[in-house]
């Protein structure tokens, strides 16, 4: 994780690196810290969020045309001053920021400290730049070539920037396996994690690919790889629109985030399903169609909330496609030595696309032969480069940490993949089909209406803000919804919080119930209707008090349920993409009254590039 920012030009540089570490937040906030050459190489940096450090620099003498800014999410030693970046070699002379893990650090500390290297950090960045800087020394050569022999003794996943006091019209910066985008202005050029911090100036933009490194110097770009072959850059020109990455008046990002859904979940299936004449359309499904039609098994791996909507996806297309779908987690899936045939199609699905364990998990499926489909968000994004084909989920950037709006786009497109699937394999009949597609093209105004839900949302989350333990129960589409909603609340409001399926309740969880007990049951009109009616009955005999989120009209569970949420009727398939958001807003509102920071909960960022 960790966000960097670096800028070379005739403005200002620290103001736009503050600002881009503030977009970049999301990925890190434990300490930050710039580098600027302003006559030296002066490096400030602090314990705490980029507004902490933004106080510290003021009224110091920050002006500069070049630097480099970072804000961290603590891997190697805890968030303190010393540990933040950047890190200067042991000379002063040369200053790094990096976003990764060097896995070999220790063997290379050791090494440099018997060369008379010294240390400030525990950090694996600071021993990166001693390397360079005994390269750079006794090589005696450039400050890029150092880098480049450097990147050959390093094993594990950087992006880095390196600033050096002998050349100050240089940046020198790489990449392995951490994001990094390079933005092109005119006489000007931005370094970034992602493209936020570098859309408000340019939208020309180059993603730096694994293993190449881009020297910035006197106003000129070279891009060469590790083996040092110039490399021609693809500039790619973004779409993005700056409002998106901007609060647009909603006290936090995941409100917004929450509120978009509408449009979000649209934008997901814009072009690709057309309810007139009733066509489906995946161009990335396209090329692999028939794989896809063919596949024996459809693995689909992922972290987090995209394994929740890879769980949904597992119901979906056994259900429509009859092909068996096996759902993994990415971390285990990498080093259990999984059984993957060439005949398998793995779907991978990651809001940021840059996950390290399902990044790990992909490689793995490929070295086996298997066809990888990507389902990413972030455009450009390193999973959305691996995989042979894909399909984005069109949500916009989502910067509130906790996922949102992202969940609902990646259950839209496998729904409609699953759909794609069981028309062609004719496992879907055709009237069931059209039924599906026009009731999908309803689903973003049954969201507005369930979104109108939040004022009675508040007042429940007012009766349980001070409760220590949750849980969540659903049966069949729902019983995914039933771990992200369990999943949301920890992360953000840090109550303990487990989701089940709500059969599974009587072999175990139903001892934690009692009156004290909160436990949100989700008991939509489906096929197992009158089985979770049983459930909450059995929660209610124990004395759990029942928040139900039901459907529109039901009048059995209210007889039951402490407090009643009614939600728009929906098919059963699609009943995911509604009942999940009074989950979303009870876990928004319940952290917001607990005082906690939505949008940046703590020890979390928003894209693991670490395993
Ligand atoms: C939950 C959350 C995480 C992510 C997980 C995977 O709100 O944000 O659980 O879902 O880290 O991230 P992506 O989808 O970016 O691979």
């Amino acid at each position: 994780m960790c966000g960097i920012v670096a800028y070379v030009g005739h403005r200002e540089a620290c103001p736009i690196i503050i600002k881009g570490l503030k977009r970049l937040e999301y990925r890190g906030y434990d300490s930050a810290g710039v580098a600027l050459m302003n006559g030296s190489l002066s490096v400030f940096k602090k314990k705490g969020k980029v507004a902490d450090l933004e106080a510290f620099i003021a009224g110091k003498d920050v002006h500069s045309n070049i630097g480099m800014g970072h804000t961290r999410w603590a891997t190697h030693g805890e968030p303190n001053d010393a540990n933040a970046h950047p890190h200067f070699s042991s000379s002063q002379k040369i200053a790094i920021i990096h976003n990764g893990i060097i896995e070999n650090y220790a063997a290379l500390k050791t090494l440099l400290l018997s060369k008379g290297h010294t240390f400030k950090s525990e950090t694996d960045s600071e021993v990166f730049i001693n390397l360079i800087e005994d390269i750079r020394d006794n090589s005696n050569c450039s400050l890029a070539e150092a880098v480049r022999l450097a990147l050959h003794e390093v094993v594990g996943a950087y992006a880095i920037v390196v600033l050096s006091k002998d050349d100050p019209d240089q940046l020198v910066a790489a990449r392995k396996g951490s994001p990094l985008v390079l933005g092109i202005g005119k006489g000007e050029y931005f370094l970034a994690s992602d493209a936020t911090p570098i859309i408000e100036y340019t939208n020309d933009v180059v993603y730096l690919k694994d293993h190449e490194m881009a020297v910035i110097k006197n106003g000129e770009l070279d891009i060469r790889s590790k083996e040092d072959v110039k490399q021609t850059p693809y500039v790619q020109r973004l779409e993005m629109a700056l409002e998106s990455i901007e609060k647009g008046g909603y006290e936090h990002f995941m409100l917004k985030e929450i509120f978009e859904q509408p449009r979000s979940i649209l934008d997901s299936m814009r072009g690709r399903m057309i309810t007139e004449g009733n066509h489906l359309m995946m161009s990335g499904f396209r090329e692999f169609e028939n794989k896809f039609i063919n596949a024996e098994r459809i693995l689909i791996v992922a972290c987090g909330t995209s394994w929740h909507a890879g769980l949904v996806a597992e119901y979906l297309i056994e259900d429509f496609a009859r092909i068996p779908v096996e759902v993994e987690y990415a971390s285990e899936f990498r080093y259990r030595n999984p059984i993957i045939r060439e005949s398998d199609i793995v779907i991978a699905i990651s809001q940021s696309g840059e996950t390290a364990d399902t990044l790990a998990a992909i490689e793995l499926a490929k070295s086996k032969g298997a066809t990888i489909f990507g389902i990413c968000n972030v455009v450009g994004s390193s999973i959305a480069r691996t995989t042979d084909a894909g399909a984005y989920t069109h949500a916009g950037p989502e910067i509130g940490v906790a996922s949102t709006k992202a969940f609902t786009a990646q259950v839209t497109v496998l729904t409609l993949i699953a759909m794609i699937m069981g028309a062609k394999r004719g496992t879907l009949e055709t009237t069931k089909l059209h039924e599906l597609m026009a009731e999908l093209d309803n689903i973003p105004a049954k969201v507005e209406r369930a979104l109108k839900l939040d004022a009675q949302i508040q007042e429940i989350s007012e009766k349980f803000k001070d409760a220590t333990n949750f849980i969540y129960l659903g049966r069949g589409y729902n019983y995914p919804v039933a771990l992200e909603g369990a999943l949301k609340l920890k992360e953000i409001s840090y109550i303990h919080a487990e989701g089940y399926p709500a059969a599974e309740m009587k072999h175990g969880p139903i001892a934690l119930i009692d009156e004290q007990m909160p436990v949100v049951v989700i008991a939509t009109k489906d096929s197992s209707y009158e089985k979770i009616v049983s459930n909450v009955q059995e929660v209610r005999a124990r004395k759990g008090q029942v928040i139900a989120i039901v459907t529109e009209g039901d009048t059995t569970i209210p007889t039951m349920a402490d407090h009643v949420i009614e939600i728009p009727e929906t098919s059963e398939h699609l009943a995911p993409l509604l009942s999940v958001i009074p989950l979303q807003l009870l876990s928004y509102h319940i952290a917001v009254m607990r005082g906690c920071n939505v949008d940046q909960p703590r020890n979390l960022a928003k894209s693991v590039t670490v395993e």
